[in-house]
């Protein structure tokens, strides 16, 4: 009796043990992900096809391919389903930080554009930059590849070395981060599903999360649908775009693009009147010419809703701040763009009826589904 007892309760136990803790593969990414295992056992497969990672087309909108060149892939990092499936998991993934607080995502929020709501954004220490976060979305149409505001990195892949080793922001060094990156149970073989091998370099860690930055396309604003003439805009959105449009009236379609420009920046760098004089140089540091001093990227004037605050700094916190800028508050300098051709007035001098039109028409370019998405 006693015997069968003890056969009952060791039983009992091993059924517990497989059940209770039942071991698989536990990442929903992975072709052979177990939603009933508790225990991952290093088995995830993201291979499923052996014939090398999937070739996946980019998602352009209707507005893009009518007006614009295709978008600028790298040759030596074409975008794939495995790559782009890799990359968006490193880009949410606070490993990549010194103390595991800190993502891509936690300074570029999906919910805002992937863009901060911080003036500054502060880095794992509790030390903010001097910056506003930029926005990532439709980067892939940047042909010039220059990135961040003062244009310091050259593509998409070096961009994204920075931020890992910033002091400010993820405060890490990549070697640290790939070795927790090779240890982890599931990143080496989704390496090697992206890239065909397990052996992990800051090289591919990279190229994945720039394919995963390439998949954010926003192109599906109000104004995309009126350029389709899927839906009519209102009168004051109509004014709002011809003053935009217009150099007697606010003339901002030089730097910002018009209906061919669904970009909605020129990608090029411009002093557009912020400072008399400067405490942040931007292009002129990088290029050490002091007629690019005052000079940044002009920004994307597509989802301003989720955007604020703005400029290189964040010093405006709304819209009509920005308007106001530069309707009454250019200043003067040695680099200020020939195109504000208003600077000695101060600005376009637009009444307040012109004002809340042009913030109208700024708004039809923000795409909810963009942010909705993710
Ligand atoms: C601590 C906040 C923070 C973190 C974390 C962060 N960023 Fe940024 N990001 C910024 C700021 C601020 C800027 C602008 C900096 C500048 O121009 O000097 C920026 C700029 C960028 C740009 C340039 C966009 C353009 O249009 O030129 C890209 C792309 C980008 N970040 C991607 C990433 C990726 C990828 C990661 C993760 C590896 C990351 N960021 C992590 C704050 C952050
Ligand atoms: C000479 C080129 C030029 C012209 C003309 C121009 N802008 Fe800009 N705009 C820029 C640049 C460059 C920046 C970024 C400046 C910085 O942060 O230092 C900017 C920033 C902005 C921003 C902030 C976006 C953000 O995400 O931070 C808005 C909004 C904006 N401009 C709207 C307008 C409007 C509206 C007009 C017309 C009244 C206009 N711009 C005319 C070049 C220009």
């Amino acid at each position: 009796m006693k015997g069968i007892k003890i056969l009952g309760v060791f039983i009992g136990l091993a059924l517990c043990l497989s059940s209770c803790r039942r071991e698989g593969c536990t990442d929903e990414l992975a072709d052979n992900f177990d939603a009933k295992a508790k225990v991952d056992d290093g088995t995830c497969d993201y291979t499923s096809s052996s014939s090398g990672p999937t070739p996946l087309a980019l998602n352009i909108p209707a507005t893009f391919s009518r007006f614009l060149p295709p978008p600028s892939i790298p040759a030596d990092n074409p975008t794939t389903v495995e790559g782009v499936r890799l990359g968006k998991k490193l880009f949410f993934d606070k490993t990549l930080s010194n103390d595991l607080t800190q993502a891509c995502a936690s300074c570029h929020l999906p919910s805002q554009s992937f863009d901060d709501t911080n003036r500054f954004s502060v880095g794992i220490d509790g030390i903010a930059g001097t910056r506003n976060a930029m926005p990532i979305f439709n980067l892939a149409w940047n042909f010039n590849k220059n990135f961040f505001w003062d244009g310091r990195a050259q593509g998409l892949e070096e961009q994204a070395l920075e931020p890992v080793t910033n002091p400010i922001e993820m405060h890490d060094t990549w070697a640290n981060v790939v070795a927790k990156l090779q240890a982890d149970p599931t990143y080496p073989s989704m390496f090697r599903a992206a890239f065909g091998t397990s052996t992990i370099d800051s090289t591919l860690a990279v190229k994945a999360i720039a394919q995963y930055e390439r998949t954010l396309i926003s192109g599906n604003s109000r104004f995309d649908k009126y350029t389709q003439r899927l839906i009519p805009l209102t009168p004051s959105e109509l004014s709002g775009y011809n003053l935009f449009m217009s150099e007697s009236g606010a003339d901002c379609f030089h730097c910002h693009g018009d209906i061919t420009n669904p970009l909605w920046t020129d990608n090029l760098f411009h002093n557009n009147g912020l400072d008399a004089s400067f405490t942040d140089n931007g292009l002129g540091d990088i290029t050490g010419n002091p007629a690019d001093n005052g000079k940044f990227k002009t920004p994307s004037l597509r989802n301003l809703a989720f955007t604020a605050p703005y400029m290189h700094d964040g010093r405006f916190q709304t819209l009509d701040e920005v308007i106001d800028h530069y309707s009454t508050g250019l200043k003067a300098s040695p680099t200020v763009s020939p195109l504000l051709k208003k600077v000695s007035d101060g600005g376009v001098q637009l009444t307040p009826q012109e004002k809340a039109d042009l913030k109208a028409f700024l708004l039809t370019l923000t795409d909810s589904s963009f942010v909705a998405g993710y």
